[in-house]
């Protein structure tokens, strides 16, 4: 009898042995994971047990992944609560309950605090990185960590809110690299208004993902299709979120929201051992929330960063000149509701939209109409660009952290304007102005056609060259070490540079539409044009702070244009209309270097060969500034933003001159600017 009982004892303990070992995935009511063993996900993928970061002693019980050298961990239970001791035990109780216990003498340190109706329950984890609570024969969850996530979104979890179940998973950062407790910035799914990402700093907005466009964030145009991972955005009556899937499930990739306050994309480098740094989140200094404030545009490109958006001026001009724009931006003219219209904006990442009120299935038309109608409507834009577009935005307040992307990112928003700021929708004063305006421009050059052949004779006559050095400092308040120095040959000026006429001009650029508008130099805005005869050109609108006499402005602009060299953009022309000057160039279809070499696909277009050219292009456009040229140029900006590639991708340096024309003639804002590369 004894014997038997031995056997039966014996033979069961042999039993939950190999139950033990056949089931290491897994956590039962009868066996409970003790500091010391692990348990390992059935594809060997992940980890769970305990776990000391570096420089401590406190025990957190924690996943990890099982395969590669660099421990990283991705999900914290007992952040809070850490065990100093050994003593820790992970267990399943009866009623569904995974607690953290000290298993000397009982106390829950930490705990699911989920239940269950499920019989023969286990705590299971999965490959995918998650541990799940379930009964054995049901595939649902009663519990899962993927709805409590610590600091990283893992590969099919989702990041957002279920509506239903009212489960709403938010990233928090770990306290500090080696402190898994509650750090300050949290990354959550904001659903006041339209669903976007925010990252937040303790109560305050640090990083605004913008809406989901059906391609992707407003805010995250780099989010595009690539060989690691696909995503894809759900808002529906259950639920709101944003998940990402591996297409090689043997290339680990995870979000992580750092103790810095960065989300950061990582993906393993199976060679190197590293974990390589894809995207980060905020990328740059203006996604960083209102940056600009109220209809102020963040735009890396620019110096300083903040302007603001066409038609609107600061609010408080000093203080925007001394780089604080904390009051943003007011529209030049009132609004006055009734006779209002609507002035589109491209390249732009939608404002914030908790306050906005949208309907994801009306179309821009009717968008339109309503936003027209109601007085306190300040914009609308449509919510998915995905075809002809549809949704509609409409939003009530100012509008708060745009940002300029140009080129092809970026979204269009319709701003309610004043009538009298609606650029060409035919008003008596506009056909006015267009009328003196062409009349000016005949009258400037009849003068000039005069001065001309004046100039010309007294020149052949005197037949001396005349020589001048000039020094010229441009920026004063930087001392010395920007001052810029010249040589001048003036020789002479014969050169037949074609004035442009300014309603040509209005018409090439259909009146300086802000959809036109191709880039923003520290003279001024560039719009793209095209003429009668389908030539298309760049117009440079010099900014009219500029206090250089139009004689002087004309001088500059010959001799520029005679500086000619296959690696320098061309001149082809100039336009100036009372204040306003303005230059034509050649336009280069292909944008500037910098769209090429700091972006991942597109740089992808340049291989060596080509890189090469580009850069003995640039080597020989300067040797011709520096040294072949009729006047020295030293470009002090040189930078791949001012390099234009051709339809051949032939480099060509574009601002050289005008730094020159420009010295000593700058407002305030532009001598305060960091000048060159
Ligand atoms: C666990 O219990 C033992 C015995 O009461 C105690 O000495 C130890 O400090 C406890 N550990 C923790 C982390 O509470
Ligand atoms: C560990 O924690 C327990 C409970 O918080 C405490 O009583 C004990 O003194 C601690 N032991 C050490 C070595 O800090
Ligand atoms: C479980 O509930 C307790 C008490 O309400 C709470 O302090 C704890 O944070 C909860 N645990 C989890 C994992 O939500
Ligand atoms: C999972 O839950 C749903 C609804 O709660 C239920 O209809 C379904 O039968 C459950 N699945 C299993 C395998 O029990
Ligand atoms: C990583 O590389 C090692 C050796 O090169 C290989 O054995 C292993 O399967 C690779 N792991 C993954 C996840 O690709
Ligand atoms: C959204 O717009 C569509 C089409 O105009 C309309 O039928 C629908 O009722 C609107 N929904 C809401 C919630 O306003
Ligand atoms: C305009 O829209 C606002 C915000 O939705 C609303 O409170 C207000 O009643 C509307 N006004 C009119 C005249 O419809």
């Amino acid at each position: 009898m004894e014997g038997l009982t031995r056997i039966a004892s014996l033979s069961s303990l042999l039993f939950s042995v190999l139950f033990i070992c056949d089931a290491v995935d897994k956590i039962t009511v009868n066996t409970p994971l003790t500091d010391g063993n692990y348990v390992v996900s059935s594809g060997g993928t992940f980890e769970l047990g305990f776990f000391s970061p570096e420089n401590s002693i406190n025990r957190f019980l924690g996943i990890w992944y099982k395969q590669i050298s660099v421990r990283t961990i991705v999900w914290v239970a007992n952040r809070e609560t850490p065990f100093n001791d050994t003593s820790g035990a992970l267990k399943l109780t009866e009623n569904g309950n995974l607690v953290l216990v000290n298993s000397t003498n009982g106390v829950v340190l930490w705990s699911s605090n989920s239940t269950s109706v499920s019989m023969s329950l286990v705590a299971q984890l999965l490959d995918s990185g998650n541990l799940v609570i379930r009964g054995s024969s049901d595939g649902n969850y009663t519990w899962q960590s993927f709805d409590h996530p610590t600091d990283t979104a893992l590969p099919g979890m989702k990041m957002g809110k279920n509506f239903v179940t009212g489960v709403d998973r938010i990233l928090c950062s770990w306290k500090t690299k080696n402190d898994p407790s509650r750090g300050d910035f949290t990354y959550l799914m904001d659903t006041h208004g339209y669903p976007q990402h925010m990252m937040m700093s303790g109560s305050s907005v640090r990083f605004r993902s913008g809406p989901w466009n059906g391609l992707s964030f407003s805010g995250s145009p780099g989010l595009k299709k690539n060989p690691i991972y696909t995503f894809q955005f759900v808002f529906n009556q259950q639920e709101v979120y944003y998940s990402f899937d591996l297409i090689n499930p043997y290339i680990y990739s995870r979000l992580v929201l750092d103790p810095d306050g960065v989300l950061r994309r990582f993906s393993w480098n199976n060679r190197t051992q590293v974990w390589t740094n894809l995207v980060n989140a905020p990328a740059d200094n203006c996604a960083l929330y209102g940056q600009c404030h109220g209809y102020g545009s963040c735009d890396t490109n620019n110096s300083p960063i903040c302007s603001c958006m066409d038609k609107f001026k600061p609010k408080d001009p000093k203080d925007w000149l001394s780089a604080d724009w904390s009051n943003g931006c007011v529209r030049k003219t009132p609004l006055n509701c009734k006779s209002d219209g609507f002035i589109k904006y491209s390249g732009i990442k939608l404002p914030d939209t908790r306050n906005s009120w949208y309907n994801l299935s009306m179309s821009l038309e009717k968008c339109r109409e309503i936003c027209m109608t109601n007085c306190s409507c300040m914009a609308y834009s449509n919510i998915d660009i995905r075809g002809k577009g549809n949704g509609c935005f409409l939003w009530f307040d100012d509008l708060m952290d745009i940002r300029y992307y140009g080129g092809n990112d970026g979204q269009d928003i319709y701003i309610r304007m004043a009538s009298s700021e609606l650029g060409s929708s035919g008003l008596k004063k506009k056909i006015l102005r267009v009328c003196l305006a062409s009349l000016g421009a005949v009258l400037i050059l009849f003068l000039i056609l005069i001065s001309f052949t004046w100039k010309k004779k007294k020149d052949r006559e005197k037949r001396q060259k005349v020589q001048q050095q000039q020094q010229l400092t441009r920026e004063g308040s930087l001392g010395s070490s920007s001052r810029q120095f010249y040589t001048v040959e003036n020789d002479n000026p014969d050169i037949d540079l074609p004035l442009f006429d300014v309603t040509t001009i209005l018409k090439a650029t259909n009146y300086f539409s802000p959809s036109n508008k191709i880039g923003e130099g520290g003279f001024g805005p560039v719009y793209k044009g095209v003429l009668k005869e389908g030539k298309e050109i760049a117009v440079k609108r010099l900014s009219k702070y500029s206090t250089q006499g139009n004689d002087e402005f004309k001088n500059e602009v010959i001799l520029i244009a005679k500086l000619q060299h296959r690696n320098l953009v061309n001149l082809i022309g100039c336009c100036i209309h009372e204040e306003e000057k303005m230059l034509i160039y050649e336009f280069m279809p292909n944008n500037s270097l910098d769209t090429y070499i700091f972006d991942k696909d597109q740089g992808r277009l340049l291989d060596w060969q080509k890189r090469f050219r580009i850069i003995n292009g640039i080597a020989r456009g300067l040797l011709y500034l520096h040294q072949d040229s009729r006047l020295r140029i030293i470009h002090r900006d040189l930078k791949a933003g001012n390099i234009l590639l051709d339809v051949d991708m032939n480099p060509k340096i574009s601002d050289f001159g005008m730094a020159r024309s420009f010295v000593g003639n700058e407002t305030e804002a532009n001598t305060r600017r960091v000048v060159g590369t």
